[in-house]
């Protein structure tokens, strides 16, 4: 298994809660944290457990929740020392304007504050509160101070607040913070680069309701973009009709066809320093798409589809790129003679990589959460990596690519 390919398994994390009605929204970041395997403490404010209870958060977590500087029961004077100096990150959702405030002052009378200022570790923050507190000159010159001196923050979005105003100062959403959480504890080693991904099928319209398509998920191409992202790349995913939820770290692109792939990946590769073309492109597409919907008697008795080609996106990128940039990587989804099929298509496409993988096994690529690939690149690498997670894979993927990029440079 790839080191990165679950960032927060095994990682002790410290959430420490304040006192907003956001503080709900802790409980599934919890689970979601814990999900993925981290062992996490809870601090909490006093406020804080007037919204949730402590009950639900020690239950979930598994730990004593630390509620109290000073309570014997709790391991008391050195209980906040303890827990920041065992932590590998400390999550602060929500944080409330008053916490950034005493934060930003260095106090420490609370668990909350005293896992902050005593910790070592990363610290990420999540702001909650009233649009109009988010605003003000106070919270942000916090935030700025904060922010200048190494902690991260993840939000606040945009939306209806608890207070019925309208704007910025609601909590990220729980799977967001978990992301960033994974990002804050991945080396930033792909930082300053832009890469261009695409995921999934295309659908090619037959008439307004058909459409041929191909069983793609977009699984492999989501695994690397939030891959990319987490290492700290500028990342855009162009995505076919996908089963899963793209990347909350990357610029979505959403797309149908072959075409309108073609030409969002186009637009969105200039400068780029990477592509990797993950999505199973359609290689032909009906010659005529119908405005109204076909009838039966359309076909007759034995139907036959007239077909024409689509481009090759990756065979024009190879074709058009001057000089080494971007890198680019395609796959090969084979059921027969992978490597002769991935060397030619190595050449044809004027490719870097290929990521040949055998689909005709029942375990790994399309829909699965699991493959094995083989790596293919023109500088003459070859390697396989046995049947493991997309996640692990994609990271695979990007360290050969990383590591032929630097080996180009002058
Ligand atoms: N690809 C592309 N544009 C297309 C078709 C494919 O960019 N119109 C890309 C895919 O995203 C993949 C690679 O090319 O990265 C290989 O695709 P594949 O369809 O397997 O290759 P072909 O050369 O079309 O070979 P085959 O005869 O196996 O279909």
């Amino acid at each position: 298994m790839h080191p990165l390919a679950n960032p927060l398994s095994d990682r002790r994390i410290v959430l420490c809660v304040a006192g907003g009605i956001a503080a709900y929204k802790s409980v599934e970041l919890l689970r979601l944290l814990t999900k993925a395997g981290a062992s996490v403490q809870v601090a909490m404010t006093r406020s804080a457990t007037e919204f949730v209870g402590e009950l639900t958060f020690q239950t979930l977590s598994g730990h004593r929740v630390f509620t109290d500087l000073f309570d014997n029961q709790q391991d008391a004077e050195i209980g906040h020392i303890r827990v920041a100096d065992g932590a590998d990150l400390i999550v602060v959702a929500p944080a409330t304007a008053n916490v950034l405030a005493r934060i930003t002052a260095g106090m420490a009378n609370d668990p909350v504050t005293a896992a902050v200022l005593a910790s070592r570790a990363p610290i990420l923050i999540a702001p909650a509160m009233n649009v109009n507190m988010w605003e003000s000159a106070a919270v942000q010159a916090n935030v700025e101070t904060l922010a200048a001196r190494g902690m991260y923050f993840v939000g606040p979005e945009q939306g209806f607040l608890a207070c019925h105003w309208i704007g910025a100062g609601r909590l990220s959403q729980p799977a967001e913070i978990s992301e960033a959480a994974a990002q804050v504890l991945c080396p930033q080693d792909m930082a300053g680069m832009k890469v261009v991904i695409s995921a999934g099928g295309t659908q090619e319209a037959l008439d307004p309701v058909r459409f041929l398509g191909n069983r793609s998920t977009g699984k492999m191409g989501i695994a690397l973009s939030r891959a990319a992202s987490r290492r700290g790349a500028d990342v855009t995913l162009v995505h076919g009709p996908v089963y899963s939820a793209p990347n909350t770290g990357a610029a979505n692109v959403a797309v149908r066809s072959a075409q309108q792939m073609c030409d969002a990946i186009v637009h969105a590769q200039n400068e780029a320093d990477l592509v990797v073309m993950a999505a199973a492109v359609a290689d032909y597409r009906p010659s005529v798409v119908e405005t109204s919907k076909l009838k039966k008697e359309h076909f007759g008795t034995s139907p036959a589809l007239a077909l024409e080609r689509t481009e090759d996106i990756l065979a024009t990128l190879g074709a058009s790129r001057v000089g080494l940039r971007p890198y680019l990587v395609g796959f090969a989804a084979e059921t027969e003679n992978v490597e002769t099929a991935a060397m030619g298509k190595l050449q044809r496409k004027r490719c870097d990589m290929i990521v040949a993988n055998d689909v005709s096994q029942a375990d790994r690529g399309f829909g699965s959460d699991e493959n094995a690939v083989e790596l293919f690149t023109a500088a003459g690498h070859r390697s396989s990596i046995a049947l493991t997670s997309k996640d692990a894979i994609a990271h695979g993927i990007l360290d050969q690519a990383l590591l032929e990029m630097e080996a180009q440079k002058p």
